[in-house]
């Protein structure tokens, strides 16, 4: 059977019938991600949230793609306020003005859907608002700049500039990442960039876009569990996610929310 061809840069050209593993895969992440939203409230620990999750994959009948992922334990990461992603979830319980990332990746006939999202644990402070929402749109502007013969700098250039322009900062330190039947494959898609810089983009390329941005500066530090990174400044940051397909004419979003998403929609 044909598998599909690699790039000079390495990255895989995938079929349609890859496009269809992809959207089964998606589905699931994203469904999982709807379903939690109810539960994300102040008093609740995010290990509970976390359980819940666990709980979901096992009863879709799907794999978690993080628990044994590098010694990882864990079916999400969630990432309170200035954590910026690989928070690990346990017995910190969420107050009301809490802002959080939940990030789920699962495996489904061998394919990976990972996608994450922002959730408030009651009422967010305007200016965490503000953030979830130029995050969230950072990400949508990533997105429509995926099409055949566009390159990643386009994308990384588009999210910049709409996080620059509300005068937030765009993370460095960590990127989006080819995906497919593996979890992390060529290229580093980069949130920042200059137009017509990277590789080009070709039809049947699969890659996440999940940008992380600061309402302060841009470093980050890793903590001593060796998987939390934070902003050193402690500002607040923000995270979206979307597993994406290239297309004919532009991208196929793999992991849309079934729900209208009302808030950051
Ligand atoms: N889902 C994350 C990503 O977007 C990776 C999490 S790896 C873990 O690439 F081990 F921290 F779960
Ligand atoms: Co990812
Ligand atoms: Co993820």
């Amino acid at each position: 059977m044909d598998e599909g061809r690699i790039t000079r840069e390495g990255i895989r050209i995938h079929l349609p019938e890859d496009f269809e593993g992809m959207r089964k895969a998606g589905r699931v992440a994203a469904r999982i991600l709807d379903e939690v939203g109810p539960l994300v409230q102040p008093g609740v620990t995010t290990g509970a949230l976390d359980d819940f999750i666990r709980t979901r994959i096992q009863e879709l009948g799907v794999t978690s793609a993080t628990i044994g992922y590098r010694g990882y334990q864990h079916a999400s990461c969630i990432s309170v306020n200035h954590v910026v992603c690989h928070g690990i979830p346990g017995e910190k319980i969420l107050q009301d003005g809490d802002i959080l990332n939940i990030d789920v990746t699962v495996i489904v006939e061998g394919w990976f859907g990972d996608t994450s999202r922002m959730y408030v644990a009651g009422r967010a402070p305007l200016k965490a608002q503000r953030l979830i929402q130029v995050t969230h749109d950072a990400l949508m502007k990533g997105i429509e700049a995926v099409r055949p013969g566009a390159t990643f700098g386009d994308i990384g250039h588009a999210i910049q500039t709409h996080a620059e322009s509300h005068r937030m900062s765009v993370v460095r330190d960590f990127c989006g990442h080819g995906i497919g039947k593996v979890f992390h494959a060529p290229p580093n898609v980069l949130h920042f960039g200059r137009p017509g810089k990277g590789p080009v983009l070709e039809e049947g390329m699969i890659f996440t876009i999940e940008p992380m941005i600061n309402l302060g500066r841009p470093e980050t530090k890793i903590l001593a569990d060796d998987w939390t990174a934070v902003t050193r400044d402690k500002s607040l940051s923000a995270q979206f996610e979307h597993s994406v397909g290239v297309t004919a004419d532009g991208c196929e979003i793999f992991t849309p929310s079934e729900k209208f998403f009302p808030e950051f929609g």
